[in-house]
C-alpha cells in the first residue's frame, strides 16, 4: 500500500481487507550522555513512524552497534533497558535484535505494527482548506548543540529530553478519533522538510505561520549564537526551492534555522479538515498532549510553502 515513492514514514503491506502490516526502522548515535535516556529516546523515535501512520506497534527488534571493550557491557544493558521500557509503554514488545562491534555506539529499532487498511494515515491525503496541527515544540537539534557547547541554561536541555522521550501514541489516538486526512512525524528533515514532503505527496501548497509554531525554550537563542546543526543547511537547501517567505523582517532572522532544525523524536504534523479542528484539539487535550494550529493547506502550487509571520 505504501512504499518508497512518497517520502512515507513507514512501509505498509496489505495482508487482508481488515489488516495491513506497518514496518519501519530507525537508529542513530547517542544524542544524550545518559544511556537510559538515550535508549528511551531512540525507541520513542523508532516507534514514531508507526504512530504517524495511525497504526499500533506490536513488536520491535533492537539494532545495536557498540564498542563493548571501551564502553563496557553495563552501559549497553542500560541503553537496551531504556529502549525496552519505552516499547513496553507503547504496548509492544522487544522480541530480539542484532548487535555488531563498532567504534561508535548506535542504537535503534525495527518496529512492526498493524493498522486497518481503511484507517491508514499517510502524508498524501491533505486537501485545500485543511488545518495543520503540530504536537511537539521544535528545536531539539539546536538545544543538543547548545548543550554540547555548554550554552544551554538549566532546564532547557531537560525540556528537550522530556519532549524527545515522549511517545506520539496519544497524538496518534487523537488523530484517529478526528479522522485526520494526513500526517507525518517531524524528524531529521525538520518541520519545513517534512512539511514539504507532505505538500509534494499531497500535491498541495501549505501556509505556515512562524509565530504559531511552538519552539522549545532556548532554541532561538542557540540559533542566534550560531549553534546550528549541520543538517539544518541541507534541510534548508531542500525546502528553499518551494519556499516563499512573506514579510522577511517580521518572520525574523532565526526563523529558518529553527524551522529547518533536524528533530530527534519530534511530534506529529496532523492535517485535519476545519470541521474536525475542535475534535482533534479536545482529544489531544484529554490526553495531556500539547498542540498548536500552525497553518493551513492551500490549493497549490504543489510542494510550495508560504511562510508568514
Ligand atoms: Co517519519
Ligand atoms: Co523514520
Amino acid at each position: 500500500m505504501v512504499g518508497f515513492e512518497s517520502f512515507a514514514d513507514a512501509a505498509v503491506y496489505r495482508l487482508s481487507d481488515e489488516l495491513a502490516l506497518v514496518q519501519t526502522l530507525d537508529f542513530f548515535t547517542p544524542v544524550v550522555d545518559d544511556p537510559y535516556l538515550f535508549g528511551q529516546i531512540a525507541a520513542a523515535n523508532a516507534l514514531s513512524d508507526v504512530y504517524a501512520a495511525g497504526a499500533r506497534p506490536l513488536t520491535a527488534l533492537n539494532i545495536v552497534c557498540f564498542p563493548s571493550r571501551t564502553l563496557g557491557m553495563e552501559v549497553l544493558k542500560v541503553i537496551l533497558q531504556g529502549g525496552a521500557d519505552k516499547v513496553l509503554e507503547a504496548g509492544a514488545l522487544v522480541v530480539g535484535g542484532h548487535s555488531v562491534e563498532d567504534s561508535e555506539p548506535k542504537y535503534g529499532l525495527a518496529v512492526t505494527g498493524i493498522v486497518r487498511p481503511d484507517l491508514l494515515v499517510t502524508n498524501s491525503g491533505a486537501r485545500p482548506g485543511d488545518l495543520l496541527v503540530l504536537t511537539k515544540p521544535i528545536g531539539t537539534g539546536l538545544l543538543l548543540m547548545a548543550n554540547k557547547a555548554e550554552m544551554a541554561a538549566a532546564g532547557e536541555l531537560e525540556a528537550a529530553v522530556n519532549s524527545m522521550k515522549e511517545l506520539n501514541r496519544c497524538a496518534a489516538e487523537a488523530m484517529l478519533v478526528a479522522s485526520a486526512h494526513a500526517a507525518t512525524d517531524i524528524t531529521g528533515f525538520g518541520l519545513l522538510g517534512h512539511a514539504r514532503e507532505l505538500a509534494l505527496a499531497s500535491k498541495v501548497g501549505l501556509e505556515i505561520s512562524f509565530g504559531k509554531v511552538p519552539v522549545l525554550p532556548g532554541a532561538l537563542r542557540a540559533a542566534a549564537m550560531g549553534l546550528v546543526p549541520a543538517g539544518t543547511y541541507a534541510n534548508l537547501d531542500y525546502v528553499q526551492q518551494g519556499l516563499v517567505v512573506i514579510n522577511e523582517k517580521v518572520v525574523g532572522e532565526q526563523a529558518l534555522d529553527v524551522l529547518c532544525d533536524p528533530q530527534t523524536s519530534g511530534g506529529l504534523l496532523i492535517v485535519v479538515p476545519p470541521e474536525k479542528e475542535q475534535t482533534l484539539l479536545a482529544e489531544l487535550g484529554r490526553r495531556q498532549t500539547t498542540a498548536a494550529v500552525i497553518g493551513r493547506v492551500l490549493p497549490g502550487p504543489a510542494g510550495q510553502i508560504r511562510l508568514v509571520p
